[in-house]
């Protein structure tokens, strides 16, 4: 049987092709990158917008920087099948160009509603893309490895905001920064949810 989060999701899924979210974009992608991943999560990671790999595949984090996402997760020993990765985006953007302000603010609401399916304990956001929409007027280079809580809806959640792994793949020091600030990800996830089982 189906468990309930599952079939709340794929109404989301259901919901943006009904919704018609991005028609442009729809029109020349492949698939409609959702997430992948543990809906039960306690950690759920969020990008930018599928690149050409994943609108193939129809998964996130498919090609060098999820290689690389994939290294951090093992560096950390935190199991991919554990986590719940989805982008802010969820059709790839032609050229693989940035997604525009416009695309962001017609999937947040879908992003959101994710989120409230899988109550997780924290977001790591990926990059300033999906930075943006929950720590606003933020910059990544003042930021970065700082957890903040914030609420959403009706959950309080952990923001953990990183720089993008594709970003940091050919820059030796932010490659060091990011996985650096990766590495604090377990024990943060144990201070709250020790904080929330005490409350
Ligand atoms: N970059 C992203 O932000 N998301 C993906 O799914 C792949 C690359």
């Amino acid at each position: 049987m189906k468990d309930k989060k599952q079939v709340l999701l794929e109404q989301i899924k259901a919901d943006i092709i009904e919704d018609n979210v991005c028609p442009d974009l729809a029109q020349q992608a492949t698939n409609l990158v959702m997430g992948d991943g543990n809906v039960n999560a306690e950690i759920v990671f969020i990008g930018e917008a599928p690149g050409k790999k994943e609108d193939v595949s129809g998964l996130p984090f498919m090609g060098a920087a999820g290689k690389f996402l994939d290294e951090m997760l093992v560096g950390s020993s935190i199991k991919r099948s554990d986590v719940y990765i989805t982008n802010i985006v969820k059709y790839r953007p032609p050229e693989n160009r940035d997604p525009s302000i416009k695309e962001k603010e017609a999937f947040w609401p879908y992003l959101v509603r994710q989120l409230d399916v899988i109550q997780p304990i924290a977001v790591v956001t990926l990059g300033r893309h999906s930075m943006e929409y929950f720590l606003p007027n933020q910059k990544i280079g003042e930021i970065h490895g700082q957890p903040s809580q914030i609420r959403l809806g009706d959950n309080n959640i952990i923001i953990m905001p990183l720089y993008h792994p594709a970003a940091a793949l050919y820059n030796r020091s932010l490659k060091a920064t990011l996985v650096e600030d990766f590495n604090k990800l377990p024990k943060i996830i144990d201070f709250y949810k020790n904080e929330k089982e005490n409350i």
